[in-house]
């Protein structure tokens, strides 16, 4: 699969998302709608991008018992989303049963492992003794072993995921800076070609276009490059 990228619409209002989408949407077919957007505006987030053509990443990260995170799953099926994602965290129980969840209702579900903004300090603060790196390829195995489609996981560990899990394990990728650009709160981050370069399927976009006084043209830069790695 070539590398595709996803707008996460980081925004507080339906206004600021549908301006987005005019300027950005004959581009851009996929579209992240996270905690910050939905619990605005919810369905009508989802609706919005479904009601234009696109697809959408519901970016919310369940994390419960098995039944809640199972139901949520079909929730966001029935919203319309596209893909989904549960934290690897909940364990493999929790993960079957959004797998399940996710076959039965149509809907492709992925896990975040170790968010990017956890180091090994914060990990043994919550009582995690093994390198980061580690903890990701653990979590990421169990994701694999309950029957999900993949990880988000930083574009680090983009080489290790695909060496262990081949190339259909989908790989969605955020912490992507074009060269010079602000790196904002982001640390670990690469470039749209070096993240191509390494086997992403989905590059994960905000500020770099959100924030850009002309998205469109962020936007078509962004693509050029991945369509040049
Ligand atoms: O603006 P920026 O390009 O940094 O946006 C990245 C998006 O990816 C945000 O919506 C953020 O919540 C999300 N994300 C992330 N790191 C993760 C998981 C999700 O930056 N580990």
């Amino acid at each position: 699969m070539h590398t595709q990228i996803m707008v996460a619409l980081d925004v507080d209002t339906l206004d600021e998302a549908r301006a987005l989408l005019k300027s950005i949407g004959p581009d851009v077919l996929w579209f992240k709608v996270g905690k910050q957007l939905f619990t605005r505006h919810g369905p009508d987030a989802v609706s919005l991008l479904k009601a234009a053509g696109k697809k959408v990443f519901l970016d919310l990260k369940f994390h419960d018992i098995p039944n809640t995170v199972g139901q949520a799953v079909r929730s966001a099926a029935f919203l319309g989303a596209d893909l989904t994602n549960v934290h690897a965290g909940g364990g493999p129980a929790m993960l079957e049963a959004a797998a399940r969840a996710g076959r039965e209702a149509g809907i492709q579900v992925i896990a975040v492992t170790v968010l990017t903004s956890l180091d090994a300090a914060q990990l043994q603060a919550v009582g995690v003794n093994i390198p980061p790196a580690d903890q990701v390829a653990r979590l990421a195995r169990l994701a694999k072993t309950a029957g999900l489609q993949g990880v988000v996981c930083s574009a680090r560990e983009i080489t290790l995921m695909r060496q262990t899990f081949g190339p259909d394990f989908l790989l969605v990728v955020p912490g992507i800076r074009p060269a010079g650009s602000d790196l904002g709160d982001q640390k670990r981050v690469m470039t749209p070609r070096q993240a191509t370069e390494a086997g992403a399927d989905f590059l994960v976009i905000g500020r770099p276009i959100t924030g850009d006084p002309d998205p469109a043209a962020a936007a078509a830069r962004i693509l050029r490059e991945i369509a040049g790695a």
